[in-house]
């Protein structure tokens, strides 16, 4: 696949590593001209390209790894049309108290209204950025880690499955963008390594509790 990352900091980086080794054609940029990254890129992520985030127009997937609290700076041109898979999370006091997601709703439903027209996925979020490349496991292996995806696109959602898979992890599909708040933050899925069984029960024991609570 064509893969697009937005964002060479901690989780760009570690993710554009993995997806190298697993042969995907990697773009990387910030918000900065790609000549302010091309250095970084060939160090840290070799086999990776940096380019200019309008050059990421056009990849079968982009990447969003930037920190919550600069989600208004990010080009959403760049992104419009896409799959997007929305990597970041809340927490106020690296970000400070940002009222739109102290709301109760899942911080990736916030994200899709602000980015508008993409095609939204949460995933990447809950798993930390040195464990990506270690924790990467071949398909059938019972170490294998899940990790959980949400969307309202199902379409969207198959891709990002494949390509969870093709990273080394199993993908849960966790269900709507809504769904996202289980596998957030403070969660018990957040803080932990899950098999795709255990992560299935705690999704749909997650799923109980919201059901319960909106009724
Ligand atoms: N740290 C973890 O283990 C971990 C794990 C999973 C998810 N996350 C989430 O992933 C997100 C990124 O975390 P991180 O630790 O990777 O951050 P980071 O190391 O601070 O890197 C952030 C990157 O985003 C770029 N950036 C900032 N504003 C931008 C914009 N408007 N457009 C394009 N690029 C922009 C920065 O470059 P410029 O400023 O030069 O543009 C930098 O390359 C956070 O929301 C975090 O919660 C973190």
């Amino acid at each position: 696949m064509k893969i697009g990352i937005l964002g060479a900091g901690r989780v760009g980086t570690a993710v554009a590593r993995q997806a190298v080794r697993a042969g995907h054609s990697v773009k990387i940029a910030t918000s900065r001209p790609a000549s302010e990254i091309k250095l970084l890129t060939e160090v840290i992520v070799p086999g990776a390209v940096a380019v200019d985030k309008e050059e990421l127009r056009g990849s079968d997937i982009i990447i969003v790894a930037v920190p919550l609290h600069k989600y208004r700076s990010i080009d959403t041109s760049v992104l419009a049309g896409h799959v997007v898979i929305d990597t970041m999370n809340y927490w106020a006091p690296v970000d400070g108290i940002m009222e739109e997601f102290e709301s109760g709703h899942s911080t990736s439903e916030v994200i899709a209204e602000f980015f508008g027209d993409v095609r939204l996925v949460k995933t990447l979020n809950h798993i930390g950025y040195g464990d990506i490349e270690v924790d990467s496991y071949p398909a059938g292996d019972p170490k294998r880690r899940a990790l959980a995806v949400a969307s309202d696109d199902d379409d969207a959602t198959r891709l990002v499955i494949n390509f969870i898979d093709s990273l080394g992890y199993d993908a849960v599909n966790a269900g709507p963008l809504s769904a996202g708040k289980t596998f957030e933050n403070g969660t018990e899925i957040f803080n932990g390594r899950h098999t795709a069984a255990q992560m299935r029960e705690l999704l749909d024991q997650c799923q109980k509790v919201l059901a319960g609570a909106n009724a």
